[in-house]
């Protein structure tokens, strides 16, 4: 997904549109990614509810996860006004940013989940 912001980014926006329209399925598929990993986050936590307030790293963990939707969420409604706006440059620029913010957060999380459970 990020890549394909990426890549967009350096596009005109006509081409940006028809890249962006043919990879739908594949956004599609990153948010139903998203709602799975929240879906089986929620069952694999409650083991450890009782435990959270021991647990920093996983604080931080579930703190970031709502940061990241936080960006996804923000990218979401930047790329909507950039798909109807006549001088989209800015925005896909401000895109590019946050989707490499957002590439952090993830990578983040992992690194946060690995030094928790393993
Ligand atoms: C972008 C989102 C997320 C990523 C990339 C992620 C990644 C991971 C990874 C890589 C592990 C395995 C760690 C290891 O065993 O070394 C893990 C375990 C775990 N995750 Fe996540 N996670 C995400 C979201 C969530 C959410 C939203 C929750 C809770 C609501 C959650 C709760 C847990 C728990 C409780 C475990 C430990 C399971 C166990 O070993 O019993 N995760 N996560």
């Amino acid at each position: 997904m990020l890549f394909l912001g990426f890549t967009s980014s350096k596009l005109s926006k006509d081409e940006a549109i028809k890249l962006k329209s043919n990879t739908k399925i594949l956004g599609r598929m990153g948010s139903i990614g998203l709602i799975l990993l929240s879906v089986s986050g929620v069952y694999l936590i409650l083991p450890f509810w009782n435990a959270l307030a021991y647990m920093p790293m996983l604080q931080i963990k579930l703190l970031f996860f709502v940061v990241l939707i936080g960006f996804l969420a923000v990218m979401n409604i930047m790329e909507r006004k950039a798909m109807k706006s006549d001088q989209p440059d800015g925005l896909y620029r401000k895109l590019e940013i946050l989707g490499k913010l957002a590439l952090t957060t993830t990578l983040t999380i992992v690194v946060l989940a690995v030094l928790v459970f393993h």
